[in-house]
């Protein structure tokens, strides 16, 4: 495995394996691997001839500046974790190398049609301008044929479907397919975050209720959407060192609210102690 620091180092990368007629994988991350990681390294090396990840915490995607500098690094552990996949090349840049002094200070405009404007994009304001500012670097940089994202960031994955398949750029995308891989949980129920990292063990043992409650929704009587919400966030808000910021039940392509359950999905933002910790379910 080989890791690369730079956009020219990568670019000749991506052109020899091109020339050979390899088909190429994307793991976009930010580093602090975990299982959740690993599965979607595991299908992009099985599906593909060369498999790519990138691991770069992205400043331009942090509005809150003591979240970017708390962030977990450490390349030498996530390289070693990723040559044990069987990944064949790592992108590490510095942010320097990624963008100029004024990418890295000017807010990236994209159209989103409406999907930032709930959940974590009313939470974050400028998160996913940033998300797509450095996957849409990267998908142009690798140029891959599939790239992998867990479902867990479900309002990430949907973004960039959407960016890929119906926005402006998407013509500049041409023959990639997105590919989203189910949430990976602890035993417990607990959803993998490189979060987890910052939980107590007691937080830890606290954080498992979220998951169990999302589950638990499942079963209740399907009496009207913002009743299940509803019920939802007083459970979790129940739980002493448990508090929602937002549940939303909305429609799993457009984002927006719903009042069926029919392609319904549940996504909620809980605080557990200082820790903000997010989860998602499928009705
Ligand atoms: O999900 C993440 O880890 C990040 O948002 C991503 C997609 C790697 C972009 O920085």
């Amino acid at each position: 495995m080989q890791i690369i620091t730079t956009k020219k180092g990568l670019q000749a990368t991506v052109a020899a394996c091109k020339q050979i007629n390899k088909t190429i994988g994307l793991v976009p991350t930010m580093g602090a691997l975990h299982d959740g990681h690993a599965s979607l390294v595991k299908r992009c090396v099985a599906e593909n001839d060369v498999c790519f990840v990138s691991v770069f915490v992205n400043p331009t995607q942090f509005n809150n500046k003591e979240d970017l500098a708390k962030y977990p690094r450490n390349l030498e552990k996530d390289a070693q974790f990723l040559c044990d996949l069987g990944a064949d090349f790592v992108f590490a840049p510095t942010p320097e190398e990624m963008y100029s002094e004024e990418e890295m200070n000017t807010t990236f405009s994209f159209d989103f049609a409406g999907l930032d404007q709930v959940m974590e994009g009313k939470m974050r304001p400028g998160h996913f301008n940033g998300v797509v500012q450095v996957v849409s670097r990267l998908f142009y940089l690798v140029q891959p044929n599939r790239a992998y994202f867990g479902e867990k960031d479900f309002q990430q994955l949907a973004i960039i479907h959407h960016m890929v398949e119906r926005s402006s750029l998407k013509d500049t995308f041409d023959n990639l397919r997105i590919i989203g891989c189910p949430i990976v949980r602890e035993a417990s129920g607990l959803a993998l975050s490189s979060r987890n990292e910052r939980l107590s063990e007691d937080e830890k043992k606290t954080a498992i209720n979220i998951s169990r409650i999302l589950k638990e929704s499942l079963t209740w009587p399907r009496t009207s959407v913002k009743e299940v919400e509803q019920r939802v966030v007083d459970e979790i808000n129940q739980v002493p060192g448990l508090e929602v910021e937002y549940y939303s039940i909305v429609d799993g392509t457009t984002l927006q609210e719903t009042d069926t359950f029919d392609n319904a999905v549940g996504c909620v933002t809980v605080y557990c102690g200082p820790v903000r910790l997010i989860d998602n379910i499928k009705y």
